[in-house]
Protein backbone atom coordinates (compact mmCIF):
# COMPACT_ATOMS: atom_id res chain seq x y z
CA UNK A 1 0.00 0.00 0.00
CA UNK A 2 1.17 3.26 -0.90
CA UNK A 3 1.15 5.41 2.34
CA UNK A 4 1.97 9.04 2.55
CA UNK A 5 2.50 12.22 5.61
CA UNK A 6 1.59 15.21 4.64
CA UNK A 7 3.99 17.40 7.11
CA UNK A 8 3.19 21.63 7.07
CA UNK A 9 3.17 24.23 9.82
CA UNK A 10 -0.38 24.82 11.42
CA UNK A 11 -2.24 27.32 9.54
CA UNK A 12 -0.66 26.09 6.12
CA UNK A 13 -4.01 24.29 4.60
CA UNK A 14 -3.89 20.80 5.26
CA UNK A 15 -7.14 20.05 6.94
CA UNK A 16 -8.82 22.15 4.30
CA UNK A 17 -6.39 20.18 1.75
CA UNK A 18 -7.86 16.56 2.84
CA UNK A 19 -11.51 18.17 3.30
CA UNK A 20 -11.12 18.97 -0.51
CA UNK A 21 -10.17 15.77 -1.74
CA UNK A 22 -12.68 13.64 0.51
CA UNK A 23 -15.25 16.34 -1.09
CA UNK A 24 -13.67 15.42 -4.40
CA UNK A 25 -14.49 11.68 -3.84
CA UNK A 26 -17.75 11.76 -2.66
CA UNK A 27 -20.03 9.16 -3.83
CA UNK A 28 -23.73 8.02 -4.54
CA UNK A 29 -26.17 5.72 -2.93
CA UNK A 30 -25.68 2.21 -4.12
CA UNK A 31 -29.28 1.65 -4.66
CA UNK A 32 -29.14 -2.16 -4.95
CA UNK A 33 -27.34 -2.41 -1.80
CA UNK A 34 -28.43 0.83 0.07
CA UNK A 35 -24.53 1.75 1.13
CA UNK A 36 -23.19 4.98 0.55
CA UNK A 37 -19.41 3.65 -0.07
CA UNK A 38 -16.84 5.89 1.48
CA UNK A 39 -14.13 5.56 -0.68
CA UNK A 40 -11.61 8.38 1.15
CA UNK A 41 -12.11 8.70 5.08
CA UNK A 42 -11.45 11.42 7.17
CA UNK A 43 -10.85 10.94 10.94
CA UNK A 44 -8.85 12.87 13.52
CA UNK A 45 -6.48 11.80 15.89
CA UNK A 46 -7.57 11.56 19.27
CA UNK A 47 -5.75 14.09 21.48
CA UNK A 48 -3.60 10.86 22.48
CA UNK A 49 -3.24 7.52 20.98
CA UNK A 50 -5.07 5.37 22.42
CA UNK A 51 -6.98 2.56 20.17
CA UNK A 52 -10.09 2.65 21.26
CA UNK A 53 -10.50 6.49 21.10
CA UNK A 54 -9.00 6.37 17.52
CA UNK A 55 -11.43 3.73 16.78
CA UNK A 56 -14.47 6.20 18.20
CA UNK A 57 -12.94 9.13 15.92
CA UNK A 58 -12.52 6.28 12.91
CA UNK A 59 -16.56 5.71 13.51
CA UNK A 60 -18.09 9.04 13.70
CA UNK A 61 -15.92 10.30 10.55
CA UNK A 62 -18.19 7.72 8.75
CA UNK A 63 -21.21 8.81 10.66
CA UNK A 64 -21.66 5.71 12.45
CA UNK A 65 -23.71 5.14 15.43
CA UNK A 66 -21.97 4.85 18.12
CA UNK A 67 -23.83 1.98 20.20
CA UNK A 68 -20.88 0.71 21.36
CA UNK A 69 -21.23 -2.01 23.97
CA UNK A 70 -21.38 -1.34 27.54
CA UNK A 71 -18.36 -2.97 28.08
CA UNK A 72 -16.61 -1.30 25.14
CA UNK A 73 -13.69 -3.45 24.58
CA UNK A 74 -10.77 -2.99 22.38
CA UNK A 75 -11.08 -5.82 20.01
CA UNK A 76 -15.00 -5.44 19.74
CA UNK A 77 -14.39 -1.75 18.44
CA UNK A 78 -11.86 -2.83 16.07
CA UNK A 79 -14.28 -5.39 14.57
CA UNK A 80 -16.77 -3.18 14.29
CA UNK A 81 -14.31 -0.41 13.13
CA UNK A 82 -13.14 -2.91 10.47
CA UNK A 83 -16.49 -4.17 9.20
CA UNK A 84 -17.94 -0.81 8.80
CA UNK A 85 -14.83 0.43 6.76
CA UNK A 86 -15.14 -3.05 4.58
CA UNK A 87 -18.89 -2.39 3.99
CA UNK A 88 -18.16 1.36 2.70
CA UNK A 89 -15.52 -0.06 0.55
CA UNK A 90 -12.93 2.44 1.99
CA UNK A 91 -9.29 2.74 0.22
CA UNK A 92 -8.37 5.40 1.93
CA UNK A 93 -8.06 6.41 5.39
CA UNK A 94 -6.56 9.88 6.44
CA UNK A 95 -5.39 10.86 9.59
CA UNK A 96 -5.60 14.74 10.54
CA UNK A 97 -3.63 16.16 13.52
CA UNK A 98 -1.02 12.75 12.95
CA UNK A 99 1.40 15.22 15.92
CA UNK A 100 -1.08 13.98 18.75
CA UNK A 101 -0.01 10.85 18.36
CA UNK A 102 3.93 12.69 19.99
CA UNK A 103 1.70 13.27 23.17
CA UNK A 104 2.13 9.36 24.27
CA UNK A 105 4.53 7.65 25.61
CA UNK A 106 7.25 5.64 23.89
CA UNK A 107 5.31 2.50 24.02
CA UNK A 108 2.15 4.31 23.41
CA UNK A 109 3.72 5.41 19.85
CA UNK A 110 5.11 2.11 19.39
CA UNK A 111 1.39 0.39 19.78
CA UNK A 112 -0.19 2.97 17.79
CA UNK A 113 1.64 2.55 14.57
CA UNK A 114 1.59 -1.19 15.02
CA UNK A 115 -1.86 -0.78 14.83
CA UNK A 116 -1.60 1.50 11.67
CA UNK A 117 0.45 -1.35 10.01
CA UNK A 118 -1.94 -3.59 11.09
CA UNK A 119 -4.87 -1.74 9.58
CA UNK A 120 -3.57 -1.22 6.16
CA UNK A 121 -2.57 -4.60 5.61
CA UNK A 122 -5.49 -6.24 7.17
CA UNK A 123 -7.89 -3.79 5.61
CA UNK A 124 -5.86 -3.21 2.20
CA UNK A 125 -6.38 0.88 2.77
CA UNK A 126 -3.75 3.43 2.10
CA UNK A 127 -3.52 5.66 5.00
CA UNK A 128 -2.24 9.52 4.55
CA UNK A 129 -1.63 11.32 7.61
CA UNK A 130 -1.38 14.98 7.77
CA UNK A 131 0.45 16.93 10.84
CA UNK A 132 2.45 19.35 11.74
CA UNK A 133 6.58 18.94 10.70
CA UNK A 134 7.58 17.32 14.38
CA UNK A 135 5.55 14.20 13.37
CA UNK A 136 7.49 13.59 11.07
CA UNK A 137 9.75 11.93 14.16
CA UNK A 138 6.67 9.78 15.51
CA UNK A 139 6.01 7.82 12.23
CA UNK A 140 10.08 7.39 11.64
CA UNK A 141 10.32 5.68 15.08
CA UNK A 142 8.42 2.27 13.81
CA UNK A 143 11.41 1.14 10.22
CA UNK A 144 8.32 -0.62 8.89
CA UNK A 145 5.95 2.11 8.52
CA UNK A 146 8.91 4.52 7.82
CA UNK A 147 9.65 2.31 4.63
CA UNK A 148 6.30 2.36 3.71
CA UNK A 149 5.31 6.18 4.28
CA UNK A 150 6.83 9.07 1.60
CA UNK A 151 6.79 12.32 3.16
CA UNK A 152 5.25 15.50 1.13
CA UNK A 153 6.39 18.94 2.68
CA UNK A 154 3.80 21.99 1.88
CA UNK A 155 5.98 24.89 2.66
CA UNK A 156 5.47 28.14 3.56
CA UNK A 157 4.53 30.03 0.41
CA UNK A 158 7.85 32.12 -1.11
CA UNK A 159 7.04 35.06 -3.30
CA UNK A 160 6.67 33.79 -6.68
CA UNK A 161 4.27 33.43 -9.39
CA UNK A 162 1.74 30.58 -7.35
CA UNK A 163 1.33 33.16 -4.50
CA UNK A 164 0.35 35.50 -7.13
CA UNK A 165 -2.38 33.50 -8.17
CA UNK A 166 -3.54 32.14 -4.87
CA UNK A 167 -3.61 36.30 -3.97
CA UNK A 168 -5.47 37.24 -7.42
CA UNK A 169 -8.25 34.16 -6.58
CA UNK A 170 -8.44 35.58 -2.75
CA UNK A 171 -8.88 39.21 -3.40
CA UNK A 172 -11.38 38.51 -6.10
CA UNK A 173 -13.76 36.50 -4.20
CA UNK A 174 -13.64 39.65 -2.07
CA UNK A 175 -16.93 41.75 -2.52
CA UNK A 176 -14.99 45.24 -3.74
CA UNK A 177 -16.55 47.13 -6.19
CA UNK A 178 -13.29 48.30 -7.49
CA UNK A 179 -9.84 46.49 -9.19
CA UNK A 180 -7.34 45.89 -6.84
CA UNK A 181 -3.76 46.57 -7.71
CA UNK A 182 -2.18 43.57 -5.96
CA UNK A 183 0.15 42.42 -8.78
CA UNK A 184 3.86 42.68 -8.38
CA UNK A 185 6.67 41.92 -6.58
CA UNK A 186 6.95 44.22 -3.55
CA UNK A 187 3.32 43.15 -2.50
CA UNK A 188 4.80 39.26 -2.92
CA UNK A 189 7.55 40.01 -0.38
CA UNK A 190 5.17 41.91 1.99
CA UNK A 191 2.79 39.33 2.45
CA UNK A 192 5.63 36.68 2.72
CA UNK A 193 7.69 38.46 5.38
CA UNK A 194 4.64 39.69 7.76
CA UNK A 195 3.00 36.21 7.23
CA UNK A 196 6.11 33.91 7.50
CA UNK A 197 4.54 32.39 4.41
CA UNK A 198 1.57 30.95 6.53
CA UNK A 199 -2.25 30.50 4.27
CA UNK A 200 -4.02 31.43 7.36
CA UNK A 201 -1.99 34.22 7.87
CA UNK A 202 -2.06 35.72 4.47
CA UNK A 203 -5.75 35.27 3.98
CA UNK A 204 -7.00 36.91 7.49
CA UNK A 205 -4.59 40.08 6.53
CA UNK A 206 -6.22 39.86 2.86
CA UNK A 207 -9.87 39.65 4.61
CA UNK A 208 -9.00 42.68 6.84
CA UNK A 209 -7.47 44.69 3.80
CA UNK A 210 -10.75 44.07 2.58
CA UNK A 211 -12.86 44.93 5.24
CA UNK A 212 -10.95 48.35 5.82
CA UNK A 213 -11.46 48.97 1.64
CA UNK A 214 -15.15 48.66 2.28
CA UNK A 215 -15.29 50.79 5.57
CA UNK A 216 -13.24 53.69 4.58
CA UNK A 217 -14.42 53.40 0.90
CA UNK A 218 -11.58 52.93 -1.46
CA UNK A 219 -13.12 49.51 -2.35
CA UNK A 220 -9.83 48.17 -3.24
CA UNK A 221 -6.80 46.68 -2.02
CA UNK A 222 -3.07 47.92 -2.57
CA UNK A 223 0.19 47.89 -1.37
CA UNK A 224 -0.30 50.69 0.86
CA UNK A 225 -3.15 49.19 2.26
CA UNK A 226 -1.34 45.93 3.47
CA UNK A 227 1.14 48.06 4.74
CA UNK A 228 -0.71 48.88 7.75
CA UNK A 229 0.23 47.51 10.46
CA UNK A 230 -3.34 46.98 12.09
CA UNK A 231 -4.04 44.34 9.26
CA UNK A 232 -1.18 42.50 10.63
CA UNK A 233 -2.17 43.27 14.56
CA UNK A 234 -2.05 39.40 16.21
CA UNK A 235 -2.15 37.65 12.67
CA UNK A 236 1.50 36.47 12.38
CA UNK A 237 1.11 34.74 16.34
CA UNK A 238 -2.60 33.08 15.23
CA UNK A 239 -3.54 29.72 15.15
CA UNK A 240 -1.57 27.01 17.26
CA UNK A 241 1.91 27.46 15.47
CA UNK A 242 4.95 29.58 17.63
CA UNK A 243 5.89 33.15 16.34
CA UNK A 244 8.07 33.26 13.14
CA UNK A 245 11.37 34.82 13.06
CA UNK A 246 10.06 36.59 10.33
CA UNK A 247 6.86 37.87 12.74
CA UNK A 248 9.19 38.76 15.35
CA UNK A 249 11.42 40.56 12.93
CA UNK A 250 8.62 42.99 11.77
CA UNK A 251 7.88 43.26 15.17
CA UNK A 252 4.26 41.79 15.03
CA UNK A 253 4.15 39.84 17.54
N1 LIG B 1 -6.56 26.45 -0.35
C1 LIG B 1 -7.00 27.42 0.44
N2 LIG B 1 -7.79 28.40 -0.04
C2 LIG B 1 -8.21 29.40 0.77
N3 LIG B 1 -7.93 29.49 2.05
C3 LIG B 1 -7.15 28.55 2.59
C4 LIG B 1 -6.65 27.46 1.81
N4 LIG B 1 -5.90 26.68 2.62
C5 LIG B 1 -5.97 27.24 3.84
N5 LIG B 1 -6.71 28.35 3.83
C6 LIG B 1 -6.98 29.23 4.98
O1 LIG B 1 -6.07 28.88 6.00
C7 LIG B 1 -6.78 28.45 7.16
C8 LIG B 1 -6.02 27.34 7.81
O2 LIG B 1 -6.07 26.16 7.03
P1 LIG B 1 -6.10 24.73 7.73
O3 LIG B 1 -6.97 24.73 8.92
O4 LIG B 1 -6.40 23.74 6.66
O5 LIG B 1 -4.58 24.64 8.19
P2 LIG B 1 -3.83 23.39 8.85
O6 LIG B 1 -2.56 23.20 8.09
O7 LIG B 1 -4.74 22.24 8.94
O8 LIG B 1 -3.47 23.96 10.30
P3 LIG B 1 -3.36 23.15 11.71
O9 LIG B 1 -2.05 22.39 11.66
O10 LIG B 1 -3.33 24.23 12.73
O11 LIG B 1 -4.55 22.26 11.82
C9 LIG B 1 -8.17 28.07 6.67
O12 LIG B 1 -9.12 28.23 7.66
C10 LIG B 1 -8.37 29.05 5.54
O13 LIG B 1 -8.78 30.30 6.04
MG1 LIG C 1 -5.57 21.21 10.50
Amino acid sequence: MENLLLLAESGMGKTMLLQKFRRDRATSLDRASGVLPKPVVLALMPDEPSEEAFFVQVLKAVDAPLHLPARRNRLSLRETTFRILRELQTRMLMIDEINSILVGSARQQRYFLQLLRFLSNELQVAIVCAGVPEARFALRSDPQLRSRVSDIALEPWRAGPELQSFVNLLVQGLPLRQPSPVDGTRIRRLLVERSGGITLSICRALERAGAAAIRNGKERIDLAALEDPEIWRGIASAGRGQLRPAALANGQA
